[in-house]
């Protein structure tokens, strides 16, 4: 036995109720968003294959409807839509189409569910488009740019069509500049000053995002996308863009992809610890972890929540993760 003091660390490790009482992190989810896929091809749910654990619902379909439900009873309240179109086309006009898939799914779940569910809508064209750029391409002197400012017209139009529907926030996916200001613009022009923006403002270009792009059949068909997404050799881009798209008047920020990013999530926040700040666990995050669980690398639960923590460890407000209803399950010792 030791006859000399030492610092004891361990005397607050000893009991669990100890733990729980001094911990600083603590999941929750209230702060969760989670990503729904309504899909215009479909008349019953299917499974997502890239995407396990997940269905692709039809937008007006009691089954959509039955699964928020099922989400809101485990305290999961909030939800990103991204939509899958019946049909493509170059400028990606079903985005913006009264019928389209997402307003469809929108207004549906309004009438079924009322107010409670926060629904915030992905605007991007990438989905939409036969070529699968986010923006509309352009030649110039041979070669093809994704031309920023007539994109924006569009971003504008599908801004006021998800509004229209019932969205409480626009959240622009696209990363073209002004994109923040113009939709802004729009919305207020024609009335929908209450509703909000949360923009996905440092969004890299990642290889993370490949499930996804399977999920929505929104690859490039040519190029990629690295002259508007960002470059991840740098670091303090991201704080000026987060300084455009505040002045530009964005309500939410977004660092995407989240682990990778984790420095970058506590620079952002640091830097602007008054505003909501949302990180987005993606698709290759999410995979990682239940292809590795799948094959008995590591218990899943343990895995998917130690993660999550990180990522509001790093200064994330929400969290925005296909594992959100796992680990409400979690939380509720229901996993
Ligand atoms: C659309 C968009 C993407 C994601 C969200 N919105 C993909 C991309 O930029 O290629 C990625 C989400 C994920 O990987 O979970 N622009």
């Amino acid at each position: 036995m030791t006859r000399f003091p030492i610092s004891r660390p361990r005397r607050l490790r000893l009991k669990e109720h100890v733990r729980d009482l001094i911990s600083d992190v603590r999941l929750s989810q209230d702060n969760f968003i989670l990503p729904i896929f309504v899909n215009d091809n479909i008349r019953k749910p299917i499974p997502i294959d890239d995407l396990e654990g997940h269905n692709y619902y039809p937008p007006e379909s009691p089954d959509l409807t039955k699964f928020l439900d099922y989400a809101l009873e485990l305290g999961v309240k909030s939800f990103l839509i991204f939509g899958v179109p019946s049909r493509k086309d170059f400028y990606g006009s079903e985005a913006w189409s009264r019928q389209g898939v997402v307003q469809k799914a929108i207004r549906y779940i309004r009438r079924e569910l009322g107010d409670s569910p926060v629904i915030f809508t992905d605007l991007c064209l990438c989905g939409y488009t036969d070529h699968g750029h986010c923006g509309l391409p352009k030649d110039i002197g041979g070669s093809t740019i994704i031309d920023n400012d007539s994109t924006l017209e569009l971003y504008g139009k599908i801004a006021v069509s998800h509004a229209e529907a019932g969205a409480d926030f626009i959240a622009p996916s696209g990363m073209m500049d002004g994109q923040v200001k113009y939709i802004r613009e729009s919305l207020d022009r024609e009335g929908f000053n209450w509703v909000g923006i949360m923009s996905y403002s440092v969004k890299f270009s990642s290889s993370f995002y490949g499930p996804f792009r399977g999920v929505m059949d929104s690859s490039p068909r040519h190029g990629d996308r690295r002259s508007y997404q960002m470059d991840y050799r740098n670091r303090y881009e991201a704080l000026k863009e987060v300084m455009m798209d505040l002045e530009e008047g964005a309500d939410i920020i977004m660092v995407k992809p989240a682990l990778a990013y984790l420095d970058i999530i506590r620079m952002v926040k640091e830097e602007y610890p008054y505003i909501p700040l949302a990180a987005y666990n993606v698709s290759g995050e999410y995979m990682m972890v239940k292809v590795a669980a799948k094959n008995g690398v590591f218990e899943e639960s343990g895995i998917i929540f130690e993660v999550l923590t990180s990522i509001k460890r790093a200064g994330a407000d929400i969290i925005i993760s296909y594992h959100a209803i796992e680990a409400a399950k979690i939380l509720k010792n229901m996993y």
